[in-house]
């Protein structure tokens, strides 16, 4: 168990558990048999207030564990353990009645950004289990509402589009597998059998916490049973499951870190609809980010309209110092990401920060430094000497032990380092024709303008008029913002210069390569 979950959840017993009533209810026992002891028996009052101790506490170490009290609590609506939220399916429904085969889901999102990420985990469930999903209302054999209950306006547009979807249900076709309507969500919480029995349309209703309950009740569906499940669970986070992100063209994802409400705020029904607070365990967390992190390097890849350039600052090469840094990764686990960086996008041009002479710095960190830099050869770099900020934890913590000019020395040596690299990389792309992105006029002559290649690195060339199109469709001068094929002549550790061929645009680009 992660520590910040096991926090949570000491604290969480500590508030109103189950546990901490039955601790409450035994401590009372405990007291009023002992003051009737003491009345009766006043001389034996010392002894069996020790023994009573003694037995109390043997019986709390031998004795049932806390997940044990969760277990056999009789709260009604908590449940302490995510597989004991779902139910085991009745003998009547074979697993194989548990599969979609084949049929559409048609899903629908209000309220808030839980249940957007809420609608990605049902499908995820739903996908799995043999269901397609669908676009279209009318093309679904299941429409399931992903509800809201914060405000009664939330409700009352589910209450009109289960009138809506009424229609949809009585124009089924009876050759047709019947159509499926299920609630889910915060309003399934809040109202639970009694959606059933106010809209009989509904098939099934799945609490917050019930979505891995979703192919039982839509299989007790087709044998004719409606049916609802909104327990809340003390410790569903739905960690081990990948949320499916929803919309293609999203330009956006969330990713949960918890569920649940304590706040209790006065005014708000959070903390009844989706239950406890509890938090999901990091290495989940981590997975989902890391699948989201190649996601993007897929698209810088795949895409041509994205720069390939990643930044990376490094800080150091010696996991000594980085630890010293607090950076939270060692120099292997930096390595290792640049070579999956560079395994995922071909050609990437990479860039970095590193600071000399932080404190503790040693020779031998140093020269972990600078064999970092010659390994991984920067194509861009941002090199500095480090100097004492205060407030900042180095300041309170550490001492600014290395001397003003071993730091401008160590920094120099970086900075060759650095430009070994750099030149190396650049040199390698002179004779290559590139897409440049013109910026302006270069900063150093009026003459030539400044633009950019896909690994960011500067590109000069002559401000000459120029053919429009590969195919010269007649004579331009580049403007900022137009794309122009420039042949690369020479180089530097900085920046390349080249002669512009002709304007032309990323479709054209593309298609001629
Ligand atoms: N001394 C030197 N360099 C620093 N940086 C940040 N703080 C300091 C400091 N106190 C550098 C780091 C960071 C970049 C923006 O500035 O390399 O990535």
């Amino acid at each position: 168990m992660q520590p910040l979950k096991c926090a949570l959840k000491t604290s969480q017993t500590l508030r109103q558990s189950p546990l901490s009533s039955v601790i409450r209810q035994i401590l009372r026992t405990y007291r009023t048999t002992s003051h009737l002891n003491a009345k009766v028996y006043p001389e034996l009052e010392k002894q069996q207030d020790d023994r009573l101790q003694r037995d109390f506490s043997s019986r709390l170490a031998s004795g049932p564990t806390f997940q044990h009290f969760l277990r056999n609590a009789s709260v009604p609506q908590e449940k302490s353990d995510s597989s004991a939220a779902v139910e085991d399916p009745p003998p009547y429904l074979t697993p194989e009645a548990l599969l979609g085969k084949g049929r559409k889901v048609y899903l629908e999102t209000y309220g808030c950004q839980m249940n957007v990420n809420d609608t990605e985990i049902a499908w995820a469930i739903l996908q799995k289990s043999g269901y397609l999903r669908t676009n279209s209302l009318h093309e679904a054999d299941v429409i399931l509402l992903v509800t809201c209950s914060i405000r009664e306006k939330a409700e009352q547009a589910i209450w009109n589009r289960l009138k809506r979807l009424k229609s949809v249900k009585a124009r089924r076709l009876r050759s047709q597998v019947p159509l499926r309507i299920g609630i889910l969500g915060c309003m399934a919480e809040r109202l639970r059998e009694e959606i059933l029995h106010r809209e009989k349309l509904v098939d099934i209703v799945a609490g917050p916490d019930a979505y891995r309950d979703l192919p039982r009740l839509l299989s007790l569906a087709d044998s004719g049973q409606r049916s609802a499940n909104v327990l809340l669970s003390l410790e569903e986070t739905y960690a081990d499951i990948m949320p499916v992100q929803t919309s293609s063209n999203a330009t956006s994802a969330f990713v949960s870190i918890m569920r649940g409400c304590d706040n209790m705020c006065s005014y708000c029904i959070v903390p009844f609809t989706r239950g406890r607070e509890r938090s999901r365990p990091i290495a989940s967390i981590l997975e989902e980010v890391k699948k989201l992190s190649q996601q993007v390097l897929q698209l810088i890849q795949e895409r041509n309209n994205i720069c390939k350039q990643i930044h990376l600052p490094a800080q150091s090469g010696s996991s000594r110092v980085l630890e010293l840094m607090r950076r939270g990764y060692t120099r292997e686990a930096y390595l290792d990401l640049i070579h999956h960086i560079r395994e995922s996008v071909s050609g990437v041009s990479l860039s970095s920060d590193f600071i000399a002479g932080f404190c503790g710095e040693t020779e031998d960190d140093h020269l972990q430094t600078l064999s970092l830099l010659q390994e991984v050869r920067y194509n861009v770099g941002f090199l500095f000497a480090y100097s004492m900020r205060q407030k900042t934890r180095a300041y309170h913590r550490l001492q600014d032990d290395v001397p003003e000019e071993v730091k401008q020395r160590r920094l120099a040596e970086l900075v060759v380092a650095f430009r070994e690299g750099a030149t190396e990389a650049n040199m390698a792309m002179v004779g290559h024709t590139q897409l440049i992105l013109v910026e302006g006029p270069s900063k150093r002559s009026t003459t030539e303008l400044c633009g950019r290649n896909d690994g960011n690195i500067r590109v000069i060339f002559p401000d000459i008029e120029m053919g429009d199109g590969i195919d010269c469709r007649g004579l331009i001068r580049a403007q900022p913002g137009d794309y122009v094929l420039v042949k690369i002549t020479s180089s530097n550790s900085q920046s390349l210069k080249g002669v512009a061929l002709c304007r032309t645009s990323l479709q054209e680009y593309s298609a001629h390569r």
